[in-house]
């Protein structure tokens, strides 16, 4: 079997993607365990984490590391954030902010499994209530399918620390349908240029074909 770090703690395992398993013998989802030297991997599905289809898609900028501190918006039922769980060990944080109850039930669960997980029941339109708690972050994740996208970037961005890296899928759809995709990408990069250079951002197809992957980091 060959096992090959691509990022920190992000594996290539005979050609498929995977994170080294942070709670031993347990599954958040329907991905595979893999056992290797001593090891605990889980195969990371590019069809159901947008982060993973990234990495398989040529991302080039991963700054989500080993103790790292990360805020996550839209956690939903903890899909992707339980692999980002993994890459930052168990020096590292990860902040989940999920709103809708139903996924929250599930996430939490994961988060009673995951030392590293802290779930917030909250809409990251109110900062407010959990800014005091999480701090300043070196990592923010966006993942909301949301109209106003743009502010709550600009918004959450308030507790990324300066030259922290911030990870967005942007769906268009969600923000409007009547303009091309094209031009909400553009006016999205235009809006939070003021606070964040972009760095890279591709789409993820045929993975997802919905969504634009952009990296930022701040000023
Ligand atoms: C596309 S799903 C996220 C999938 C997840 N990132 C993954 O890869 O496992 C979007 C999630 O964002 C949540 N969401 C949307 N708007 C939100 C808001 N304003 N505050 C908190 N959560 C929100 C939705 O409830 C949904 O669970």
């Amino acid at each position: 079997m060959e096992v090959k770090e691509i990022f920190e703690g992000v594996y290539r395992i005979n050609g498929r993607l995977a994170t080294e398993n942070l709670v031993k013998g347990l599954k958040v989802y329907d991905e595979e365990l893999i056992k290797h030297d001593g090891k605990e991997y889980r195969t990371w599905n590019p069809y159901r984490s947008k982060l993973a289809a990234a990495v398989l898609k040529g991302l080039r900028n991963m700054q989500i590391k080993r103790g790292s501190n990360v805020l996550y918006l839209g956690a939903a039922t903890g899909t992707t954030s339980s692999h980002v769980s993994d890459i930052i060990g168990m020096d590292g944080t990860l902040y989940c902010v999920e709103f809708s109850e139903r996924n929250m039930r599930q996430l939490i669960d994961v988060c009673n499994t995951r030392v590293n997980m802290l779930p917030i029941f909250e809409d990251a339109r109110n900062i407010e209530k959990y800014a005091e708690d999480v701090g300043t972050v070196d990592i923010l994740y966006q993942d909301l399918s949301a109209r106003d996208q743009p502010e709550l970037l600009l918004l959450n961005g308030g507790l990324l620390k300066r030259g922290g890296y911030a990870y967005v899928c942007i769906k268009s759809q969600s923000i409007s349908i009547a303009k091309p995709p094209k031009q909400v990408y553009r006016e999205f990069f235009n809006k939070v240029s003021k606070n964040f250079q972009l760095v890279e951002s591709f789409d993820i197809a045929p993975f997802d074909r919905m969504h634009m992957f952009a990296v930022f980091r701040k000023k």
